[in-house]
């Protein structure tokens, strides 16, 4: 993993300049059973350099409580590993989502990422990785909660874990979801 860290320091840091130069790696167990992808790192994961460590971590943390899953037995990593930001009207730099571009940039590093834990199962989490993995075809409320296979590898897609800060309906649903995991992962890997 830390060969993975260095190649990818060396691509990414030629094509990105200013506060972009900032990589989030992966963090977590290297050999986990459970890999979980997000979308790209906010601000305070890039300050504190490592992924879901802001408001989004705080509510899968409290969710993975639920699940009996814990995260120091993941590997958690994102989609997009520098932070996508904007100017917004006010002038602050706030977070985007990232771009087809970046997503397809950073695809085959996740990819070997992957391959170098070699978990039993990817749970993604929103859209950006369910469809950069599954394939543009899967739509997060469509496939919630459900196992997909895809090239090997065995995914299963939840909310991302800041939808419920915009849409706490979907709170009951992410409990469930999560809950159902934990229990596959007690019984098969
Ligand atoms: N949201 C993500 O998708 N990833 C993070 O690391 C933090 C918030």
């Amino acid at each position: 993993m830390e060969k993975f860290k260095t190649e990818m320091a060396d691509h990414f840091l030629s094509l990105y300049e200013g506060n972009m130069r900032s990589i989030v790696y992966g963090d977590g167990k290297t050999n986990a059973k459970l890999v979980m992808v997000g979308e790209a790192p906010g601000e305070q994961e890039t300050i504190q350099g490592k992924p879901f460590v802001g408001k989004a971590g705080k509510n899968l943390a409290e969710f993975l409580n639920l699940s009996g899953l814990e995260r120091k037995d993941l590997y958690i990593t994102n989609t997009v590993k520098i932070r996508p930001t904007r100017i917004s009207p006010a002038g602050r730099i706030v977070n985007r989502p990232p771009t087809k571009e970046e997503i397809a940039l950073f695809l085959p590093w996740l990819k070997k990422e992957i391959a170098l834990v070699k978990p039993k199962c990817v749970c993604t989490l929103g859209n950006v990785p369910l469809k950069a993995l599954a394939g543009n075809e899967y739509t997060i409320g469509d496939v919630h909660g459900q196992f997909i296979e895809k090239d090997g590898m065995l995914i299963y897609p939840m909310y991302h874990p800041a939808s419920m800060i915009y849409n706490p309906s979907i709170k009951s649903i992410y409990a469930e979801d999560v809950v159902r995991l934990g229990e596959w992962m007690r019984e098969n890997a």
